[in-house]
């Protein structure tokens, strides 16, 4: 029996002109999906698809700008005309603008919240679109969407605000639409990788240094590659996880506990304002220390 679990799926990748999305794109053509090759950067994308099909698999390229709406109905549609129909959505596509917020200018703003945040939405509603009328017509998919959150957004990281909260936002919107979806037979879940690609290679020197291959030829932790096998099993109709977020880098997976209540207190009775500060000296030391913040001094 083979253990491919991606057999007779599709499956887009945004943003997989290179970096992780090219990993994740490489790893399911190889695990036997047919893939759709997003990327604005259409000749990047075309390349991918390229090697794929070399390789023996089954890919098209498609240069949609994922936060366009029209665009990413259309990069839904390129899925179902090509290969007959979607079973997996990998929302992976981004980019940075680095600022500290005293700094931070109103289009580095809408440019991150929009390619991330939105771009997450728009490919996520059109697919949900296609799963909920498949659903409806007695054909319900393993559908399986999985985004792409990070660090920053879950602890976050200092002179990356726009990113951050693009990031925490989306490992909200993945908790909601599991929420929301899953009575069409769509799980959703998400990623928060670690990796060396131009994203992180632009970080500094001493990203860059930390983040380079092993000279000795062992393991190497920061290989994007290595994100990819959680993001194929997510992706497939065996994953029956819905709304996690999943921290991934090289051969670590760690699940994350999300926001959680900590310690609290009911005075039965509106709260004097004078009162609020022995009680919330009380709540801090009764709950854990928040995760720091990456960056921070
Ligand atoms: N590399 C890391 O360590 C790391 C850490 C945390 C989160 N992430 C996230 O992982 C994802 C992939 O990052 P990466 O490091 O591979 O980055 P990368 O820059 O190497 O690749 C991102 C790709 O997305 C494409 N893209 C950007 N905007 C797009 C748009 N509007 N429509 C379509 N394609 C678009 C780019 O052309 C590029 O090919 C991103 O969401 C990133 O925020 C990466």
């Amino acid at each position: 029996m083979s253990d491919l679990l991606s057999t007779d799926r599709v499956v887009i990748v945004t943003g997989a002109g290179q970096g992780i999305g090219r990993a994740h794109a490489l790893a399911f053509a190889a695990d036997g999906a047919a893939v759709v090759v997003n990327d604005f950067n259409a000749d990047a994308a075309q390349a991918v698809v390229d090697e794929i099909v070399a390789g023996g698999g089954n890919a098209v390229a498609d240069g949609a700008d994922v936060a366009d709406w029209t665009a990413g109905a259309e990069l839904v549609a390129t899925a179902i005309r090509e290969f007959g129909g979607l079973d997996t959505v990998v929302n992976n596509a981004g980019f940075l603008r680095d600022r500290m917020l005293v700094s931070l200018s109103e289009d580095e703003w809408d440019a991150v919240v929009r390619v991330h945040l939105k771009g997450h939405f728009v490919v996520l509603r059109h697919a949900a679109d296609y799963w909920r009328a498949q659903s409806k017509a007695g054909a319900q998919r393993a559908a399986r969407v999985v985004n792409t959150s990070s660090g920053a957004g879950l602890f976050g990281s200092v002179g990356q605000g726009n990113y951050a909260a693009a990031k925490a936002a989306i490992a909200e919107l993945t908790i909601q639409a599991a929420a929301e979806l899953g009575g069409y037979g769509i799980a959703v879940n998400a990623i928060a990788p670690a990796a060396r690609t131009q994203m992180t290679m632009g970080a500094g020197e001493a990203m860059a240094a930390q983040m380079a291959p092993p000279a000795d030829g062992s393991f190497d932790a920061m290989d994007p590659a290595n994100i990819s096998p959680l993001v194929v099993w997510l992706g497939s109709a065996a994953a029956d996880v819905t709304g996690r977020v999943f921290e991934v880098e090289g051969g670590t997976i760690t699940l994350l506990d999300a926001w959680q209540r900590a310690a609290s207190r009911d005075k039965g009775a509106r709260w004097e304002p004078a009162e609020v500060g022995a009680v919330v000296d009380t709540l801090v030391a009764e709950s854990p220390a928040p995760v720091p913040v990456y960056g921070a001094r």
